[in-house]
């Protein structure tokens, strides 16, 4: 399952930076202040373990950020980029190709759903998330409805931090600061976390269907002819785990095919098995038009996203151009030639290893550790899915600061979790065991226990 244990190089030998030596960078949604007082650092990685500048063995209960699906430098993932680097660092994806970003949108196309496959490649989910959203607006003007220009995000979704993610995300911190600049035309639907009908659900809730219905209201409000797309994530992820209520993505996906409006699912989190199913589209059984990817693609190794398109979608749009560039769009590095290796080597690893198949198979005995924290204080709610934890916390006098203690308090111990406010949010890799998940739930239930 797992590659021989790896040495892990002396980095304190070369350097590792200490406090009062950190202020050069500017961290990115981080406490910088309070982080460059008291600095956690990573030096090392393997399977399913960091080691910090201590060197203590930090178990990653979160897949770094929910992107190391496979664990933490797999020999096939570092020995292909390796390789690649030697024989092809770069090529211009403008005008010019090179094989591997052809072979890897051929090899997504077979593993996606029916109807995705057409593939651009992007750098990260952010890219992915303003790729989507263009490409919505292209299609609708390639097929003569150019008046389709507003999107419909969620309240509590999260899309990157482009300004075209933070438009349609909402995340009330992250757009506050920038909102005078955001994109026009932009609604949002309700989110579905209701602690009063949902709260301890096991799987999918069985209130909360009806939310979609705010999607027929927006059409009836403003017309059908001036939404271009709805966006969501199928789980939401960063704002605490929210999972879909039963028969909620239906509902949305029959809206939209009613009035013509693009569905676009965010699998940025949920993209890769981390459902235990290739994709969220999978697990849930409805196809979105559009699908962005990021994270998992590569298992974290180099930076990668991509966008999964319907071929109506492509065709619409090449078709409205008769010579030339059809879609004026892509980066430097779309499909740059590391991260197709990473990529194809991850694929590999994750059909010899069924990883999917794996998360699938652990699934419940994730599920019964999660709910097994009922009772503990503070606790307010647990959600699980495939192998994704919700635990909500009571807040406390500042919004996170209980979550945030748990956090420290667990990485003390030395088990990485990660906090939305005040939810701890768990999404291991996927290679982990039960003897491990044991121990994640154990530091995670002293550390809820001694937080005030
Ligand atoms: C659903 C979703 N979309 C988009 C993004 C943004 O991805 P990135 O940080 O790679 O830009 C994330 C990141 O966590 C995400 O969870």
């Amino acid at each position: 399952m797992t590659d021989s244990l790896q040495t892990v190089p002396d980095h304190t030998s070369v350097g590792v930076p200490r406090a009062g030596t950190l202020d050069a960078q500017w961290m990115p949604f981080t406490a910088n202040r309070a982080f460059k007082l008291a600095p956690r650092m990573l030096v090392a990685a393997k399977d399913m373990h960091y080691t910090d500048a201590d060197g203590r063995q930090v178990l990653d209960g979160t897949a770094g950020l929910w992107c190391v699906n496979a664990g933490h430098c797999r020999k096939p993932i570092t020995e292909a980029i390796a390789e690649q680097a030697a024989v092809l660092d770069y090529a211009p994806g403008f005008q010019m190709g090179h094989p591997l970003s052809f072979a890897l949108a051929e090899r997504l196309a077979d593993m996606l759903p029916d109807g995705l496959d057409r593939i651009f490649f992007v750098n990260s989910g952010s890219e992915a998330v303003d790729t989507a959203l263009k490409m919505a607006l292209a299609y609708h003007r390639a097929r003569g409805e150019p008046s389709r220009v507003s999107f419909i995000g969620r309240e509590r979704g999260y899309h990157g931090v482009g300004f075209g993610g933070i438009s349609v995300g909402g995340i009330q911190n992250n757009r506050q600061a920038f909102a005078a600049q955001l994109l026009p035309h932009i609604g949002h639907l309700p989110h579905t976390h209701d602690l009063e009908h949902n709260a301890y659900t096991h799987g999918q809730p069985a209130w909360g269907a009806h939310l979609a219905d705010g999607l027929q209201r927006m059409v009836a409000e403003n017309g059908a002819d001036t939404i271009a797309a709805v966006i969501i994530e199928p789980v939401a992820g960063s704002t605490g785990v929210l999972i879909p209520p039963a028969g909620y993505l239906e509902r949305l996906r029959a809206i939209c095919d009613e009035h013509g409006i693009l569905l676009i699912f965010d699998e940025v989190i949920t993209g890769f098995g981390r459902l235990g199913a290739p994709f969220a589209a999978d697990r849930f059984g409805v196809t979105p038009d559009v699908m962005t990817v990021a994270k998992g693609l590569t298992n974290g190794a180099v930076p990668m996203g991509a966008v999964f398109a319907r071929r109506g979608i492509y065709d619409a749009v090449l078709g409205a151009t008769e010579r030339g560039i059809e879609f004026f769009h892509g980066y430097t590095y779309s499909g740059h030639p590391l991260a197709c290796a990473a990529a194809l080597a991850t694929l590999d690893l994750y059909r010899e290893e069924a990883l999917f198949d794996r998360a699938a198979e652990l699934a419940p005995y994730w599920e019964d550790a999660v709910h097994s924290l009922r009772g503990l204080p503070h606790i307010i709610d647990l959600r699980a899915i495939g192998l994704v934890a919700g635990i909500e916390l009571e807040g406390r006098d500042v919004i996170g600061a209980r979550g945030f203690d748990v956090f420290l308090d667990c990485f003390e111990q030395g088990v990485l979790t990660r906090v939305a406010a005040d939810t701890v949010a768990l999404s291991p890799p996927l290679i982990i065991d039960r003897e491990q998940v044991d121990r994640l739930f154990d530091a995670l239930t002293r550390a809820i226990r001694r937080v005030a």
